[in-house]
């Protein structure tokens, strides 16, 4: 019986997880999962009542107990700093290593396209970013703070390992899917160090699979071409920092941010499912969010957990309130965030799913 934990978080992350678990539950109901579902009350407000971000013994179950986690979002003005919503999401994504951050980028309606004359077959491509490392670690300091003088380090780290499970996960992706293109992107004109590591290993990994072509582009160049010729991509492997960034502009290619879904996975152990988004405080409360982000969510999640049917049905319910104007205002259409969610129920219910 898969166990998998939900951790709504704070402002639209909360109304938003309400519809991808009526999402969960439904097909559960409708095709026997078996589903365990259990909620977590992590984020801002047990942080402001009890100080604790993520207690050591909750991340032990998580990482003993679980096959999946799914987290809504983190963020609340009373925490300015974000000093929990940084020990949670950061924390999880470090503390279990969960080094594959899988962002696909897929239009699902032509007509939520900024770009003129692209279509669904155009924007169809997955980011592979690496979720352990780079700026992302943390490690620096601050000398001669608040004199004229002061200096910041912040370092960029790139090991052997981190940067080879990350390419080799983009290729072996692009070989179990039959995709034809990899394309690394980094700034090894200028980072000379770390970036030339992923250049000698994307090369060495590279030979293993002479089927697929491999590209590269320095990242000021990928950003260029993903809005000039974004059909040329399959699967973007990237570091942490880079995908970060791109993964935005990725996020308005395929409708913006309330279509954005990601996964935060270590392959064959526990991992992570959130929408891309944050947790916009100004919307919380509501039923205003664009749920659509965190019910593609549940699609990445379900899939990855061998539930292919499912995950396909919960794509197509969502072409199908896109098309049918179903949704909250970002995409057109006047329903709240709960009825979002209905609809989507709805379409399942109605499908022949398996
Ligand atoms: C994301 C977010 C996070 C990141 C922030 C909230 C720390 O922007 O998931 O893309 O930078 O990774
Ligand atoms: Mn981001």
């Amino acid at each position: 019986m898969p166990k998998i934990a939900i951790i709504p978080g704070d402002g639209i992350g909360i109304d938003v997880t309400a519809e991808a678990v009526k999402v969960l539950r439904t097909l559960d109901e409708l095709a026997g999962l078996g589903l365990d579902l259990v909620e977590y009350d992590l984020g801002a407000e047990r942080y402001l009542r009890t100080g604790e971000t993520m207690p050591a013994e909750t991340l032990n179950e998580l990482r003993e107990d679980y096959q999946a986690i799914f987290l809504g979002a983190l963020g609340d003005p009373r925490v300015p700093d974000m000093a929990h919503a940084k020990e949670i999401l950061l924390g999880l994504r470090f503390k279990l290593d969960l080094y594959v951050n899988y962002r696909p980028v897929k239009l699902l309606h032509r007509d939520l396209c900024p770009l003129k004359d692209k279509t669904e077959t155009d924007i169809d491509f997955v980011v592979f970013r690496e979720n352990t490392e780079g700026l992302y670690v943390g490690m620096g300091g601050i000398f001669k703070g608040g004199t004229p003088d002061e200096i910041a380090v912040q370092e960029d780290v790139n090991t052997r390992k981190g940067v080879e499970r990350i390419i080799r996960h983009a290729f072996a992706f692009a070989k179990e899917k039959g995709l034809g293109r990899v394309t690394m992107s980094d700034k090894s004109n200028v980072l000379r160090f770390g970036h030339d590591l992923w250049q000698r290993v994307f090369r060495e990994v590279g030979e293993e699979y002479p089927g697929i072509e491999k590209q590269h582009l320095y990242v000021d160049a990928l950003t260029m071409q993903m809005i000039k010729r974004p059909e040329q991509f399959e699967v973007i492997v990237t570091c942490n920092m880079f995908g970060d960034i791109v993964t935005d502009l990725g996020a308005q290619l395929q409708g913006g941010m309330g279509l954005a879904a990601s996964g935060n996975i270590h392959p064959g152990r526990v991992s992570m499912f959130e929408p891309v988004h944050g947790s916009a405080p100004k919307y919380a409360g509501q039923d205003s969010a664009n749920p659509l982000a965190a019910i593609l969510t549940v699609q990445l999640m379900l899939d990855h957990l061998g539930y292919a049917p499912e995950a396909r049905a919960i794509e197509e319910s969502v072409r199908r309130a896109i098309a049918a104007k179903c949704t909250t205002r970002d995409l057109g259409g006047r329903l709240g965030t709960r009825a979002v969610g209905d609809y989507i129920c709805k379409c399942l219910a109605e499908m022949d799913i398996g």
